[in-house]
């Protein structure tokens, strides 16, 4: 039996990375004042459809949507936003404090075309921010995305930033786009006439290449913000400038999802070849009223984390786990039960500890020991037993001392706490 194809294991061997990112996020994100919150894997399709965009590529053709039993037609989570948001409407999370600030960190599905950096499984670390209007707040996710990076040492990465505008200048940037468009039709993938009528602002987003060609010179949204929307814009851009954040305004940045306001951003690599996106966010300020909820501006973004630990392992061996502090090699059934005990003894006072429970030889537990590390063997045999002197040897001096049973365990617990 084989993983699905997109699907795959994260082996014991890789996973310290994944800790250490899981670490660092977790404390800088509770620093910020965000609290976790976990969301279900299945919801109904409808959230998505409604949130991400019925014309978007997500909802068209990558959701691993299924009717139930009952005929319920559900979805597997691509994206936490959506979720996130439906749970601050459900539980009217608003009337008590509408500002509040999440993070999740767990799997996605998308069924893409799988490839290094792209999978059909994936994981994000996702932040949302509900209640805030203020530009700062769009600064400050940056940031703490920069922090994060910086913390976890890497380098090269870049912030793309633009802004969408809202549903008051929209309309005049999409009658301008349409305009452009028209000229260009016969130029343009299938794909994108599809959406000339549904969604014209995906049509920027085509990764085709004679689209991208004929797109080159397209209207861009920053000429025809409104003026709120313009100010916004400024005080991210003034910020970042001032806080050192290097960032550059990418007018063709429009992202995949459709609930996009104003700011909108990536952090991009390099070093991961087609799948340049190591992050991706935005504001949304309609999303909470489109889903039912009252008028709540709302921003917030996400790491791809499967990216994010392919960037850390070109520069970062990971960790290693710590030595293991003790093996115990128990020979027959008295020193068996004996070692047995002795080793849960020693593993619930945090101690790292291994015994072996197959009957293996003398020789044959001490080669396993080496190829643990062990920095202690512990050696129990019937002689060791009949004479009180259970063998404790350092792998590293080989010196040897002997240990009598009943202080056994706190005698060792004195040498591994030290
Ligand atoms: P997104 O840009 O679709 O945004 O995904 C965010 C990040 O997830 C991407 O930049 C990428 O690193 C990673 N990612 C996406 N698809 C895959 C895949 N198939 N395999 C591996 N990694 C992938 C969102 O999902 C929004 N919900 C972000 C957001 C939060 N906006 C506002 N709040």
């Amino acid at each position: 039996m084989q993983t699905i194809r997109g699907f795959r294991d994260i082996l014991p061997e890789r996973i310290s990375l994944w800790q250490k990112v899981e670490t660092e996020a977790t404390k800088l994100f509770k620093a910020f004042g965000f609290k976790e919150i976990r969301i279900p894997v299945l919801e109904k399709t409808g959230l998505f459809a409604r949130s991400i965009g019925e014309a978007t590529d997500i909802v068209e053709k990558e959701m691993y949507t299924f009717a139930d039993r009952k005929g319920d037609k559900l979805t597997l989570r691509p994206e936490a936003t959506a979720s996130i948001a439906r749970s601050y409407i459900q539980h009217k999370m608003y009337a008590k404090d509408p500002v509040r600030k999440f993070f999740m960190i767990g799997p996605m599905f998308r069924r893409e075309r799988p490839q290094k950096g792209r999978y059909r499984q994936f994981y994000q670390i996702d932040a949302e921010v509900f209640g805030v209007e203020s530009a700062y707040i769009d600064c400050q996710l940056i940031l703490l995305l920069n922090e994060l990076f910086k913390r976890l040492g890497l380098k090269g990465l870049f912030a793309h930033i633009n802004s969408l505008g809202c549903p008051s200048c929209r309309p005049s940037f999409q009658k301008e786009l349409l305009d452009f468009i028209e000229s260009k039709k016969d130029r343009l993938c299938e794909n994108c006439i599809r959406r000339i009528d549904k969604n014209p602002l995906r049509i920027l987003d085509c990764k085709v290449k004679d689209c991208r060609k004929a797109l080159k010179d397209a209207p861009s949204t920053l000429d025809l913000l409104c003026k709120d929307c313009d100010d916004h814009f400024n005080t991210v851009k003034k910020t970042l400038e001032k806080q050192g954040i290097d960032f550059i305004v990418d007018k063709s940045l429009v992202r995949g999802l459709d609930y996009y306001t104003r700011t909108a951003w990536e952090i991009q690599t390099t070093s991961l070849g087609a799948q340049s996106a190591v992050a991706g966010g935005g504001r949304y300020d309609g999303l909470v009223k489109e889903l039912g909820g009252p008028q709540t501006p709302g921003i917030g973004f996400a790491i791809g984390f499967d990216r994010l630990v392919e960037v850390m392992e070109q520069i970062n061996k990971a960790p290693e786990d710590p030595p293991l502090e003790l093996f115990i090699v128990s020979l027959g059934d008295a020193a068996m039960e004996k070692g047995y005990h002795w080793s849960c003894e020693l593993n619930q006072a945090g101690i790292r500890t291994e015994i072996d429970f197959r009957r293996k030889s003398m020789k044959a537990l001490m080669k396993r020991a080496n190829k643990l590390n062990a920095r202690y063997v512990l050696i129990a045999g019937d002689n060791e037993l009949n004479e009180n002197a259970i063998l404790l040897r350092n792998m590293d001096t080989k010196k040897q001392s002997s240990l009598a049973m009943e202080t056994l365990v706190p005698e060792l617990i004195k040498i591994f706490k030290k």
